[in-house]
């Protein structure tokens, strides 16, 4: 079964180690534990996210999504917990709180890497307690919510950094589910251009030519699945009959070379925007020249070696290194 579809939320997916993501959600979502979801952008933290509310009890409930990166700071608090009549200048009513309207459902906090620090020990106590108090409010409230959230980057390496706190940390982590970047699971590639291609053009009966398949296959997609939608939207609805090559946008159609071109910009830009470390930049470099050169030549470990100017032992030791750290 490739299609996943719990209450009108269509997962696709043939990869193993998703298929083993999703097996262990189905698991846990049962439970009240808290879901921690990791991983890069587009890869399907909300609509994974979706799915656990939808096949857990609390499915009949409202799941209420919050956004902590598109929150101003000086806001967070009274959109989180809600605010007294007069709690501030223009205050001039009573306010729920975004945990207020999740009361016996779910809340997914997506970008919690973002939250300000002293706002983390306001998440923490109310985790702690299960009960808020308003802005400018002198009861505490009891609410009832299960917490499902996102993150972009490892939190392990912002508590390392101390820019998030330990003990929060581990109440939102009880159950962490790595998502793999679309590069990692190139074997999803096809059935989700299939996916979109019926998604945003149904009428018609687009066929995409082996190569342009190929091209979709080989690209790196540092966007993801939100990437790939995007591109099978814009060429489903450009086409005739069928899409070719020529059809793709010009980072799709640019071979092996080029692609490593583009996956040093992506490398860069992640570094520079402090998604990945130093470290993690070069150890994705590496483990996608190690894995191009195999897969160049046809997996021959002697040939690789050679095309990167390695002897065969320093490649072993390379591939040995790469392939435990994806
Ligand atoms: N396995 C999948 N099957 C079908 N559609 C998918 C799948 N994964 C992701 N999508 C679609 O890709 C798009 C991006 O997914 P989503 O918004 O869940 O990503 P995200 O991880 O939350 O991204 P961001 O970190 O940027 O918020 C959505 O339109 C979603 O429906
Ligand atoms: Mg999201």
């Amino acid at each position: 079964m490739e299609t996943i579809d719990a209450k009108s939320v269509v997962l696709i997916t043939r990869n193993e180690a998703m298929r083993r993501v999703i097996r262990d959600i189905d698991r846990v979502a049962v439970s009240e534990a808290s879901i921690l979801l990791v991983g890069e952008t587009g890869v399907g933290k909300e609509l994974l996210a979706e799915y656990i509310h939808r096949v857990s009890p609390r499915c009949g409930e409202p799941l209420v999504k919050v956004s902590l990166s598109s929150i101003p700071a000086e806001l967070l608090e009274s959109e989180l917990f809600g605010h007294e009549r007069g709690a501030y200048t223009n205050a001039t009513e009573e306010k729920k709180g975004l945990f207020e309207m999740a009361d016996r459902g779910s809340i997914f906090l997506d970008d919690i890497d973002d939250v300000p620090i002293q706002m983390q020990s306001k998440l923490l106590r109310f985790i702690e307690s299960r009960e808020l108090m308003h802005v400018g409010g002198t009861r505490s409230k009891p609410v009832d919510v299960r917490f499902i959230t996102a993150s972009k980057v490892d939190l392990k390496e912002l508590v390392k950094r101390n820019i998030f706190r330990a003990d929060l940390f581990y109440r939102l982590n009880v159950v962490p589910f790595p998502i793999p970047p679309l590069r990692e699971r190139r074997d999803d590639i096809t059935l989700l251009v299939e996916h979109f291609n019926r998604l945003f053009q149904p009428a018609k009966q687009i066929t995409f030519t082996q190569a342009a398949l190929k091209s979709l296959v080989d690209y790196p997609w540092p966007g993801n699945v939100r990437e790939l939608r995007n591109v099978v939207q814009r060429v489903v609805l450009l086409a005739e009959r069928e899409v070719t090559q020529n059809d793709l946008p010009i980072e799709l159609r640019l071979g092996g070379g080029d692609s490593m071109n583009l996956l040093i910009k992506e490398c860069y830009r992640c570094f520079q925007e402090g998604t990945m470390s130093y470290e993690q930049v070069l150890t994705c470099l590496e483990h996608n020249l190690i894995s191009t050169a195999l897969e160049k030549a046809g997996g021959n470990q002697s040939k690789a070696a050679k095309s990167l100017g390695l002897s065969l032992s320093t490649f072993r030791d390379k591939l040995k290194k790469s392939s435990t750290a994806s």
